[in-house]
């Protein structure tokens, strides 16, 4: 069975954050989107009926807007990442995905629905759960990834957004549920076939590919399909193409 819930959008200008966008209008959401400039919004969005645009920065939103928007949402969808230029990976702010995920989940638990609000974060293989519940990364792969997260802050940003809702927020929280999204290198594409998986799959030295496409189409069948929701709430989902089929 499918709903067709409200869902408040941020980072639908990016490469991914787009395609999320074009894949919910599809399916007939209502999207409220927050965009620094809604002209880097998909073009074939414009005007839709179903999206209505906030033009502001997220992080300079204040606290009671943040709660207007999120009032009456049935999900949350980040697609947030820095600017692949040395400003956007090195400037301020150096925990722009950590801090507007707590924001919006803050925002959230003070307007405190009747259900609880789906969050889903948009975040990188790069980023592990609890040294347990992952795949152990070969010696080398760990001091790669901690010098990683030391010198290059967006790593260092997504595992902190990450570990915020796996250990602030938690599994029972009653205003927020949520899933990390795990994709691996990201390539254009239209969405094929696509595995998930519970735990890491590939070492950061050989990357599997994941179609932004797919991520799109994951993230939608989330905040649409309440099995898809049942199966990964509290998870942190690795998304790989599936290999094609020989
Ligand atoms: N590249 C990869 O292979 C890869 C693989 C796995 C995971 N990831 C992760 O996936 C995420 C999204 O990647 P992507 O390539 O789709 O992102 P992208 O195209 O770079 O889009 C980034 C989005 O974040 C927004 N943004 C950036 N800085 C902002 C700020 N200071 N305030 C408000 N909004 C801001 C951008 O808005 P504007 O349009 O206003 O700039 C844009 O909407 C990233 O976190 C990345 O770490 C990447």
């Amino acid at each position: 069975m499918t709903t067709r819930p409200t869902v408040l959008l941020v980072g639908g200008t990016g490469r991914t954050g787009g395609r999320v966008l074009r894949e919910l209008l599809a399916r007939d959401v209502h999207v409220r989107a927050v965009a620094r400039s809604r002209a880097r919004l998909p073009a074939s969005s414009a005007g839709h009926p179903n999206l209505t645009v906030t033009e502001a920065s997220l992080l300079t939103l204040r606290e009671d807007e943040l709660q207007q928007l999120v009032r009456g949402c049935d999900a949350v969808v980040s697609c947030l990442g820095h600017v692949l230029d040395f400003k956007g990976i090195f400037g301020p702010p150096r925990d722009l995905v950590t801090q507007a995920t707590t924001r919006l989940c803050r925002a959230v638990e003070a307007v405190g629905g009747p259900t609880p609000v789906k969050f889903v974060l948009m975040s990188s293989v790069s980023v592990h759960r609890s040294r347990d519940l992952d795949a152990r990364r070969g010696s080398l792969e760990r001091a790669f990834l901690a010098v990683l997260r030391r010198l290059v802050p967006p790593a260092a940003d997504n595992q902190r957004a990450a570990d915020f809702l796996r250990t602030q927020i938690g599994p029972e929280n009653p205003a927020v549920r949520w899933v990390v999204v795990r994709p691996d290198t990201l390539l254009d594409g239209d969405v094929t076939p696509y595995a998930l998986h519970e735990a890491l799959v590939d070492s950061l030295f050989e990357p599997g590919s994941t179609r932004m496409a797919n991520v799109a189409h994951f993230m939608a069948e989330l905040v649409t399909n309440p099995e898809t929701w049942s199966a990964w709430a509290s998870k942190l989902p690795v998304i790989v193409d599936a290999p094609p089929r020989s």
